[in-house]
């Protein structure tokens, strides 16, 4: 795990950083088994870090043998199609053979899936946690100067940083010109950015059709691995089917301002299970394709050492 790369106020215990490299455990696993190789993966070889904080020990060790025996996965050929979109959805929602694919994907991993559609009460509930929770992100000033530090606005600075959050809007890229967008200091809460912000989000919640979720009974490094491992196949199936999916995860943020929140919505999506972790909630929904994130590319995460 890169320690630059670390975020504290909104991933205190990095247990989204941890999901993430499962993703990419499971893609290089996928990969490997395309090109006939069996990926041994011994996940935390010298043991997991701690439950607050990572330290330098690896993640994984990996061993890529030759076997005749490996079968490719089907969902490989969607991974180039797989985007995280941020847009708007259409109102239908995922029919019964669509919830079947997407929950045979994360079959064998230690994950619960739950969906829910617009059609059910409860639909009302997800999309009012999650604004609440957009709104207490957008407004409280040490996690939003942590998003700043990673905005990347404009196609000067998206290519030369290729990370982070990427805004192109001929809005903000207007401000920033002006200098009138100035990301060392938090926007005022009543600002006509946070504003802006918060309704957007509204806009789109109230629009989306389905959320869908992946939790967990326990909430060691190892099952948060394979969370992030059920998320990536969980996303790739979906693509199969031309829905769309984009992470809400500011209420499973375990920092103080979201704790009514985190409380919520464990209470919607684990019910009655007190000890679940609810590792991954996205909105769910059909969309045309979006573009593809920047990358840094391959060299740049290579260590020399
Ligand atoms: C654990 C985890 C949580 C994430 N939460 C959010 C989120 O709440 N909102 C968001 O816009 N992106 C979130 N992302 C980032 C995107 O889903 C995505 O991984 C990233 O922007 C790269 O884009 P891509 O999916 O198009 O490759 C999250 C990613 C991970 C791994």
């Amino acid at each position: 795990m890169d320690l630059r790369r670390l975020l504290p106020e909104t991933d205190p215990w990095s247990r989204q950083l941890v999901i993430s490299q499962g993703t990419f455990l499971e893609l290089l696993d996928m990969a490997a088994k395309q090109r006939g190789y069996r990926a041994d993966i011994t996940l935390f070889p010298e043991g997991e870090f701690d439950a607050k904080a990572p330290d330098g020990r690896p993640t994984a060790r990996i061993h890529l043998v030759r076997d005749a025996a490996v079968q490719p996965d089907p969902l490989f050929a969607h991974i180039f199609r797989r985007h995280t979109h941020r847009g708007k959805y259409e109102s239908r929602i995922p029919n019964v053979d669509a919830r079947q694919a997407m929950a045979d994907s994360v079959k064998g991993l230690p994950v619960k899936l739950g969906l829910v559609t617009a059609d059910e009460p409860s639909m009302q509930q997800h999309r009012q946690i999650a604004m609440d929770a957009w709104r207490i992100e957008m407004q409280t000033a040490r996690t939003l100067l942590e998003s700043y530090k990673v905005l990347r606005v404009g196609p000067q600075e998206i290519t030369q940083h290729r990370d982070g959050i990427s805004i192109n809007t001929p809005m903000v890229r207007g401000l920033v010109a002006l200098g009138l967008f100035d990301r060392s200091k938090p926007s005022e809460p009543d600002s006509s950015a946070i504003k802006g912000q918060i309704s957007d989000f509204n806009e789109k919640m109230a629009l989306t059709p389905a959320c869908v979720w992946l939790s967990t009974s326990d909430n060691t490094r190892t099952t948060q691995m394979g969370a992030g491992r059920a998320y990536v196949r969980l996303q790739l199936a979906a693509t199969a089917l031309g829905l769309r999916m984009h992470p809400l995860s500011q209420a499973l943020q375990e920092y103080p301002e979201q704790a009514h929140n985190y409380k919520a919505v464990h209470q919607l999506l684990a019910g009655a299970d007190s000890d679940a972790t609810v590792q991954m909630w996205t909105r769910l929904g059909y969309a045309p394709e979006a573009g593809p994130a920047p990358r840094r590319g391959l060299q740049a995460h290579l260590d020399k050492a």
